[in-house]
């Protein structure tokens, strides 16, 4: 079963920042999981909310402030006075942090809230510049954003992201059509992704903290789960 670092290795270093996801690049995991917003001068930003409020020392929406207003604000030290000084990196700065590396790039696009017209399309772009279209994944809990992604990319892997239960995941997906199915932990053990696991549907499953749901979700064959504590679930899964 895959592990990807979820917002980067988020137990132990700032969600979505450059300490997090540089902490991911030296793990032998299968990826990484970043959230993805629209600033007010269109550049592409890592990071989960649509403000900065919870993860900054600053305040506001993501798509009223400009990139340089935004990076004039501090990410890291609301989890520790350690990680004073971390930025809020662009999609750029990630995708840069991976491209000598094998891990797999999973890009939440949250277009679930604002739509953030035209997003899509500089994923797709942003993604082509750093030649990653094999290693990424496309996921969204809004599935027109992701149809659209289809449509202007098809050869890019999606994933439509649910928090609740489908009785029919597979036909869902299907009509998107997205490659992939993501889940949250309590509805990984429904009877209709045991069905959509038969189907051999991918299935990759969040958040996944606590070792023994690992080994649950592994028996099952669940192909990949979403973690912010990946060396955990290394060493909980590899141990006798
Ligand atoms: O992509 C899986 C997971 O990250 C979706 O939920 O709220 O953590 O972005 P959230
Ligand atoms: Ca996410």
């Amino acid at each position: 079963m895959d592990l990807f670092a979820h917002r980067g290795v988020s137990a132990h270093y700032p969600e979505n920042t450059i300490a997090a996801f540089y902490a991911a690049s030296k793990l032998p995991i299968a990826g990484i999981e970043l959230d993805v917003h629209v600033t007010a001068d269109g550049e592409l930003v890592v990071i989960h909310d649509e403000t900065i409020d919870r993860t900054s020392n600053g305040t506001g929406y993501v798509k009223d402030l400009t990139l340089q207003q935004l990076r004039s604000y501090d990410y890291g030290s609301w989890c520790a006075a350690h990680f004073t000084g971390e930025r809020i990196p662009t999609l750029g700065d990630v995708l840069e942090l991976f491209v000598a590396t094998q891990h797999r790039i999973n890009i939440e696009l949250k277009t679930d809230i604002f739509p953030y017209e035209g997003i899509e399309a500089l994923v797709i772009k942003e993604v082509a510049k750093h030649q990653m279209t094999e290693r990424v994944i496309i996921s969204s809990f809004n599935h027109e954003s992701l149809q659209t992604v289809v449509q202007m990319a098809p050869y890019i892997e999606t994933a439509a992201l649910f928090a609740e239960v489908l009785v029919d995941f597979t036909t869902y997906t299907a009509t998107i059509p997205a490659n992939a199915i993501h889940v949250s932990l309590p509805t990984a053990f429904k009877k209709s992704i045991a069905f959509a696991l038969e189907k051999n549907t991918p299935i990759r499953v969040y958040t996944v903290n606590d070792v023994e749901h690992a080994k649950q979700l592994q028996q099952l064959g669940i192909h990949a789960v979403f973690t912010d504590d990946p060396q955990a679930l290394l060493d909980g899964l590899t141990e006798e």
